[in-house]
């Protein structure tokens, strides 16, 4: 197991958020680092997500935090184009080469909130990320969701809900936080003991059985 050395207080007293060398190493120990590929836990956590997305196609998906591009590979099916990132190379070449074969995903080796892509998206999915930013960063991270979602467009945020000593931050603090932050309300919601998922969007609530036409 690497040793893997976490940033004190900033200047404010507040955490800092996890830097990249933090998971560099982590990848350097271990591939896979939670097991994505293996786990009942993570496939079924990927496929509660994949279900709980309100629309059957999204136009533009923005995936921060993609690791080995498991959950990249499967939002792909969803997505007409789909932009993954990661701050740790390790993983953008891993998640590279698990969609090599599908020409309307691109992996980028980039931060957020401070490397946040150019556009507009109708789906940005924060899954397992929130938690590794510091207050100020999450801060950002809200910003730039709003300012980057269509209208209609969705927030999906997924975490472990556990504390984890090394993380800035607890699960359910980022989605209190973000729902904050962000201003837009909760449209679905899976919670249970391990892990919140919560759909959030802007403008008026619009259930997919109204869209549907099921209901008035
Ligand atoms: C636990 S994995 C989540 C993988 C995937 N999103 C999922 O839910 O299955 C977290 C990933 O986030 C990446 N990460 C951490 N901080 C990040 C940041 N500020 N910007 C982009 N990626 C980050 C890590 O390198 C790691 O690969």
């Amino acid at each position: 197991m690497a040793v893997v050395t976490v940033p004190g207080p900033g200047r404010t007293g507040e955490p800092t958020s996890l830097p990249a060398a933090y998971f560099d190493r982590l990848y350097a120990s271990d591939p896979d680092p939670w097991r994505f590929a293996e786990r009942w836990y993570e496939r079924r956590k990927r496929d509660i997500t994949l279900a709980c997305l309100p629309h059957e196609r999204y136009a533009a998906g923005f995936e921060p935090g993609c690791s080995v591009g498991l959950l990249t590979e499967a939002l792909a099916e969803r997505c007409d184009t789909l932009l993954s990132t990661d701050v740790a190379a390790a993983a953008v070449s891993a998640a590279r080469r698990r969609v090599a074969h599908l020409g309307h995903v691109r992996v980028e080796q980039r931060a957020v909130p401070g490397e946040w892509p150019e556009g507009a998206f109708d789906l940005v999915l924060v899954s397992e990320v929130g938690y590794y930013l510091g207050p100020d960063d999450l801060g950002l991270l809200a910003q730039r969701v709003v300012t980057s979602l269509t209208t209609g467009g969705v927030l999906v945020l997924c975490h472990w809900r556990h504390p984890v000593d090394d993380y800035p931050i607890v699960g359910d603090e980022v989605h209190e936080r973000m729902r904050a932050l962000t201003g837009l309300h909760c449209v679905a919601r899976h919670d249970e003991e391990d892990f919140l998922l919560e759909v959030l969007a802007g403008g008026p609530p619009e259930s997919v059985a109204r869209r549907e036409g099921l209901v008035q």
